[in-house]
């Protein structure tokens, strides 16, 4: 775990308490801990996409477990950020199919025109380049996640709208 100790606003809507209570119901009251991937996932959509100890240890107490449990997962996954990361996170599939297409040329030119490095946030907070493993839309080569969604077949073209998109509002990142 990173040193680094980043502050996060912590709110637990009643909107966001019910999801996770409908979360944990799919699972046997002692197996709480079973729907800890998914009640991750929605509490780090609720909070800028990251997840700060205070918000894992907030997780822990939920579930009824060791906040080092938590700790444990969110560090494991890359899907999990531990520090607060562009609003627009570009996830460039970097697996054989979308090199053999071109992704890392794609991914330079992003990088070039954002002005950032692989793994670095836009000064605006707006956006950030990764590089992940095979996203199973091989057919779709060169691809990428953006939020829930995967926006496929990419040129430099599509790249460039999308970053017009993001900066224009008009990007959804959550399918709910
Ligand atoms: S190789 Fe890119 S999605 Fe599988």
């Amino acid at each position: 775990m990173e040193r680094i100790h980043y502050k996060q606003e912590i709110n637990m809507t009643e909107t966001l308490m019910n999801r996770i209570n409908e979360l944990i119901s799919h699972y046997p009251e002692d197996k709480r801990k079973s729907a800890l991937l998914p009640v991750l996932h929605e509490v780090q959509d609720a909070h800028d996409n990251w997840l700060s100890i205070e918000l894992m240890d907030k997780v822990a107490d939920i579930l009824g477990i060791l906040p080092i449990e938590v700790y444990e997962v969110a560090t494991f996954y890359t899907m999990y950020n531990l520090k607060p990361i562009g609003k627009y996170m570009f996830e460039f599939c970097q697996t054989s199919c979308c090199c053999l297409n071109g992704v890392e040329d794609l991914m330079d030119y992003t990088c070039e025109k954002l002005g950032v490095g692989i793994g670095e946030t836009t000064a605006d907070g707006l956006f950030e380049v990764r590089g992940v493993e095979c996203l199973g839309a091989c057919g779709y080569a060169p691809m990428m996640q953006l939020g829930d969604f995967y926006k496929e077949h990419l040129t430099r073209e599509k790249i460039d709208q999308l970053i017009a998109d993001c900066r224009d509002n008009k990007i959804i990142l959550h399918d709910k």
